[in-house]
């Protein structure tokens, strides 16, 4: 029973040191949680052209378009375009 016990608030204390941990961690860094996008967003390309007026990326850019986007963006709405790539002012 006793065992039981201890090793219940050995987990408790460690999913506590755990939490603490990584909360400051992301106080201290909070780019740590950004990494991912910010790599894609550099790699993406500007666009060549303005927005306006060619909001449905997907009508050019869709796979069977002459300028297809890579596969990888497959399902990826037309709002989310501009979030890596960005447009010309
Ligand atoms: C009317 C058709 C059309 C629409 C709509 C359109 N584009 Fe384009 N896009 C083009 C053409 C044509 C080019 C390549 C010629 C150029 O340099 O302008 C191009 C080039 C690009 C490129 C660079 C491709 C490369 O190989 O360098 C990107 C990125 C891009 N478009 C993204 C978008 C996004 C995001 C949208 C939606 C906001 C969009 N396009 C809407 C026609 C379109
Ligand atoms: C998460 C960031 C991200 C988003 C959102 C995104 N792209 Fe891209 N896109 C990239 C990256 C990175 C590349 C570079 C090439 C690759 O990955 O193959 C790229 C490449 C492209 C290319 C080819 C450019 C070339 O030079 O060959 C086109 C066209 C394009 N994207 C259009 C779009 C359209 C249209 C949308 C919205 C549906 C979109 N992208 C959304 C990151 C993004």
């Amino acid at each position: 029973m006793r065992e039981y016990y201890s090793t219940q608030l050995a987990l408790v204390v460690g999913l506590l040191i755990l939490v603490v941990s990584a909360f400051f961690a992301f106080r201290q860094s909070p780019e740590l949680l950004e990494h991912r996008e910010s790599a894609a967003v550099k790699a993406a390309v500007a666009l060549p052209h303005p927005v306006a007026g060619m909001e449905q990326c997907h009508d050019c850019h869709g796979l069977k378009s002459d300028l297809p986007y890579p596969v990888k963006h497959t399902g990826w709405s037309d709002q989310s375009c501009t979030r890596c790539h960005q447009a010309p002012d």
